[in-house]
């Protein structure tokens, strides 16, 4: 691999982009063992994380993360939604985020229908926040699994935007998955609507605000004091394999044993 460390913004940045890596990865890794050392100081300088945060109205977030869709899709829509209102209340660090980066988000990473880009902006904002897993504290992680759990159970899209730009009636489903591929394609299914067509480009941009709801929602209890995970859910333990739980949807019943498990 190549070494970046050369210069302290260079570490910094690459140390983000693997702490957002990992969460790709899922709740599964929260449990493989191992934690996270934080960054050595380099050049004398150590990168300062996690960030400051004050409470946001979920409604309000929503509301500009079903605008932002239309612009640089659910990635960095959420991302977006909860950062733009941290510039005007914090500042830095949020003003020097490229938030627009993270547009590769779009299409489950770049249209190959992996994980959908409204839980994995959701996950790198709540670990941004919350900060490093280091010994006694996985909150960042437990937010991140919650996530991914009220994904894929939640009959999605629950926000409706006051100005909507589609109002016809949109169909809702379960995905049972974080998948973009699966998320959209149920979706598809239900609706009879193509992937260009304006009513999934809606929905998604619904399910991409309902998502930035929720997450200001988990953060501001979190703020509180008074945020209590809620999922139960540890493929890698459960199954020795990193994974999601509906097992039998993908391999119908002839589920394949992990060595090991
Ligand atoms: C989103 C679809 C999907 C889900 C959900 C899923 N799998 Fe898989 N899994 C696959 C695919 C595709 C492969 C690779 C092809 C194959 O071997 O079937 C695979 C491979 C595996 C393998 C590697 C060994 C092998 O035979 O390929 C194991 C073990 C496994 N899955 C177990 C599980 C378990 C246990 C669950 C539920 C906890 C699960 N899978 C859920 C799609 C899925």
């Amino acid at each position: 691999m190549q070494d970046q460390n050369n210069d302290s913004k260079g570490i910094s940045r690459r140390n983000i982009l693997i702490g957002t890596g990992a969460l790709a990865a899922g709740t599964a890794v929260a449990h493989l063992g191992g934690l996270i050392k934080p960054a050595e100081a380099t050049g004398g300088k150590t990168e300062k994380w996690p960030w400051p945060y004050e409470k946001l109205d979920p409604a309000k977030t929503a509301e500009i993360c079903y605008n932002e869709w239309y612009r640089v899709f659910c990635g960095a829509a959420v991302i977006n939604s909860v950062f733009s209102q941290l510039r005007e209340k914090i500042g830095e660090p949020y003003i020097s985020f490229p938030s627009d980066a993270f547009v590769f988000l779009e299409g489950g990473q770049v249209g190959w229908g992996t994980i959908c880009g409204s839980p994995a902006g959701a996950n790198i904002v709540a670990n941004l926040i919350i900060g490093p897993r280091i010994a006694g504290d996985e909150a960042g992680h437990h937010m991140a699994t919650d996530i991914m759990q009220w994904y894929s159970e939640t009959t999605l899209p629950t926000f409706t935007p006051k100005k909507p730009r589609l109002t016809a009636k949109l169909p809702t489903t379960i995905s049972e998955s974080p998948l973009c591929h699966i998320s959209v394609g149920k979706w598809m299914k239900a609706a009879n609507k193509p992937l260009k067509s304006p009513e999934r480009k809606d929905r998604c941009t619904r399910v991409a605000a309902s998502t930035a709801y929720e997450l200001v929602t988990m953060l501001n209890d979190w703020k509180d004091g008074t945020y209590e995970s809620t999922s139960d859910f540890s493929c890698a333990k459960e199954n020795g394999i990193t994974g999601q739980f509906n097992c039998m949807e993908c391999h119908g019943d002839d589920v394949p044993q992990a060595p090991g498990a």
